[in-house]
């Protein structure tokens, strides 16, 4: 399947892109520079010269704090933009998965968010990615929404880097809210994924996240263990860490639409720590 990727240079763009030429479809990720989402002239000649069958949408402003300073760029990247790409796709008769994510809810829940929940975004980041959820449907009525959450992976700022880099700072103990709960996702497995819908004709929204929920301070004495880092972890509140955002207390995706739709179980996240810790450089200190 011919493949075109905007916001090809993020942690599930490259993913994406590499995982698609692995399977021998022709790829191109597009950075930023080359195409600006909001530049609706710009998205439809990048879909006119390619011909993809698929475009995936990894194009977002993904800092969750500088959201809430940025209100109108994340809405114009993640809300407006989201809506042109998906426009310009089904223009050209091609497919389009459109990444979104688990802060559209309030984390308030205690059990495992289904698509159809109401959402309740606390941040501005969640609000502009719900936003652009809308929009894409509304432009694009045949298009998959993927909603996934704690993403790590090569290529860009994720947890368990900077879990790693803090530990090569010398920084010991590693203090981690133990009060936040959700689904590590490696880049990789979620790339596949993604592919595996591209081929699909499902249409709405589905999450896909990895297997088992954990805390963040949970998350980091796994990394800390596959590291073969001699490092103590302490569980601390979120209260602790004031931010700018506030994040969901429980970030827990269903994923059994998913499930049924590729007929296959969502992988395990510690696995895709290990292709990570492998395909990064290996151990810390
Ligand atoms: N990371 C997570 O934990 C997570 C969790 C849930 C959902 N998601 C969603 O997954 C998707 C991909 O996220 P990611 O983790 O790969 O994020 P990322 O590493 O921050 O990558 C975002 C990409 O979007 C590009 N971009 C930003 N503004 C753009 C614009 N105006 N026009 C074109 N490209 C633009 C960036 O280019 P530059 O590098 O040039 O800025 C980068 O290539 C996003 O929709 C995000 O909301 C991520």
């Amino acid at each position: 399947m011919r493949t075109l990727v905007f916001g090809g240079t993020g942690i599930v763009g490259r993913a994406t892109v590499a995982a698609a030429r692995r399977r021998g479809w022709p790829a191109l990720g597009l950075a930023r520079g080359q195409v600006d989402v909001g530049d609706r002239a710009r998205v439809e000649r990048a879909i006119a010269l390619f011909r993809p069958e698929l475009v995936v949408n990894c194009a977002a402003l993904t800092q969750v704090d500088a959201c809430e300073s940025e209100r109108e760029l994340a809405f114009a990247v993640n809300g407006v933009a989201a809506g042109v790409v998906a426009a310009a796709a089904a223009a050209a008769g091609a497919r389009l998965i459109h990444l979104s994510t688990d802060y559209v809810f309030d984390g308030a829940g205690n059990r495992p968010y289904r698509e159809e929940d109401p959402p309740g975004p606390r941040s501005v980041y969640g609000a502009s990615k719900l936003e652009g959820e809308r929009r894409v449907l509304e432009a694009a009525p045949e298009a998959l929404v993927v909603r996934t959450s704690w993403v790590f992976g090569a290529g860009g700022a994720n947890f368990v880097d900077t879990m790693r880099a803090l530990v090569a700072r010398g920084v010991d103990p590693l203090r981690v809210v133990a009060d936040q709960v959700g689904g590590p996702t490696w880049a990789g497995f979620l790339a596949r994924a993604l592919l595996d819908l591209g081929e699909s004709s499902a249409s709405g929204r589905v999450h896909y996240q990895n297997r088992e929920a954990v805390s963040w301070f949970d998350f980091a004495r796994e990394i800390v263990r596959t590291c073969g880092a001699r490092v103590g972890v302490v569980p601390v509140a979120t209260a602790e860490f004031p931010r700018p955002a506030p994040r969901p207390a429980y970030s827990v995706l269903a994923v059994e639409r998913f499930e049924q739709l590729v007929g296959r179980p969502v992988e395990d996240w510690r696995a895709g720590l290990a292709h990570h810790v492998r395909e990064t450089g290996g151990e810390s200190r």
